[in-house]
């Protein structure tokens, strides 16, 4: 019987909720796969400098690098505000990242049917939507050199550097080719060529990796012009590839579209490790109350069985389980319409694991 390990970060605010309901689902999955999943949980983020002055300890280092994959909560919280960007709980997310070298973010973004009247778009517009955004996770602006807060002059001057090297372009935009080619084969490629050097150079290893993938069709668009084709045609897209900072703006309009940023999970890859987690912040206004949505992070698990443990089936029909929860009017207050029954995070897993075990058979 495989047995897979799991480094557990619940982090802050919501995460421990919507981090508790997803090991609810997938202990399910594995008493009806036979497959046995290990959790085992490490500090990360604000609750990380509370117990042990860092937002990335080493020790929670040590356990995503011994696991087959990590699964995250959230990060961060007005508690930790007031620290330099350094030391904020957003720091043990970023180093995570870079240290695992998890440099393909996949975000998918898909509106359900039975949410669509949460859309803030028009239905006729955000029905059939379903895309993934592969933002790259690891360079840019969030990790270029040089960096700070200087003195010219006497007068300060804030710098952050843009930077891309060939490689990194190029494997995240063939992740994002391959992923094209087992969905409906259209790339958009999003930068500012028009403007940024670092930017002509990414559409330029697009168009060479192009090359290699007749069968995809590509189309490139300036940021500005994608942040507004996203809202007129959001299902005409399939896969979009972009950059970092560019990636982390675009998932979170992207995000909004569906209904609720509680409904969207994303896996982080790179070749070695992987991590998922939920899209959405620690939403501290609402932490502690039960009444957060689980959704996206049970999303999250089931990409991790699909992408770290090659459960396709068992990805499948967690995600089926959860339409079906929502065909049959589940609500969390976030998604919640008239007529609709209202359920916390607990409730809302129950849904799931009753919807999975039928479905399973
Ligand atoms: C995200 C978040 C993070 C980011 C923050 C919390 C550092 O906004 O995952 O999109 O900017 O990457
Ligand atoms: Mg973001």
């Amino acid at each position: 019987m495989p047995t897979f390990k799991v480094a557990v970060l619940e982090g802050d605010g919501i995460g421990p909720e919507v981090i508790g309901a997803t090991l609810k689902v997938l202990e399910k999955v594995s008493e009806l796969s036979g497959v046995e999943l290990v959790f085992e949980r490490g500090l990360i983020g604000g609750s990380a400098i509370d117990q042990r002055g860092t937002p990335l300890p080493q020790e929670t280092l040590r356990l995503c690098l011994e696991s087959h994959a990590v699964l995250l909560g959230a990060v961060g919280g007005p508690k930790w505000d007031h620290l330099p960007t350094e030391k904020r709980p957003e720091k043990g997310l970023l180093g995570i990242r870079k240290a695992l070298d998890l440099y393909a973010n996949l975000r998918p973004v898909k509106v359900y049917e039975p949410l669509i009247s949460s859309s803030p778009l028009k239905e006729e517009v955000a029905r059939g939507t379903d895309f993934i955004v592969v933002r790259e996770l690891t360079g840019d602006a969030y990790y270029g050199e040089p960096r700070g807060v200087f003195l010219e002059g006497g007068k300060r001057v804030g710098i952050n550097t843009m930077r891309y090297t060939e490689e990194e372009i190029r494997r995240v935009v063939r992740r994002a080719f391959e992923l094209a080619l087992q969905r409906r084969r259209k790339l958009a490629s999003v930068d500012k060529s028009n403007v940024l050097e670092v930017s002509g150079l990414w559409r330029q290893v697009v168009q060479e990796e192009a090359q290699n993938y007749p069968e995809v069709e590509v189309e490139h668009l300036y940021v500005d012009n994608c942040a507004m084709q996203m809202v007129r045609r959001p299902s005409s897209f399939d896969v979009i590839v972009t950059g970092n900072l560019f990636g982390d703006i675009l998932s979170d309009e992207a995000a909004v579209i569906s209904g609720s940023l509680g409904m969207l999970p994303s896996a982080s890859l790179g070749d070695r490790y992987a991590l998922y987690e939920p899209v959405h912040g620690s939403a501290p206004d609402i932490a502690g109350n039960g009444v957060a949505n689980p959704l996206a992070t049970i999303l999250s698990g089931a990409m991790m069985l699909r992408h770290s443990f090659n459960m396709h089936r068992e990805a499948d029909l967690v995600e089926r389980a959860v339409e079906l929860v929502l065909e049959r009017g589940y609500r969390t207050p976030d998604i919640q319409s008239p007529g609709c029954a209202l359920v916390g995070t607990e409730g809302m897993a129950r849904e799931v694991i009753r919807a999975l075990e039928e479905l399973w058979r």
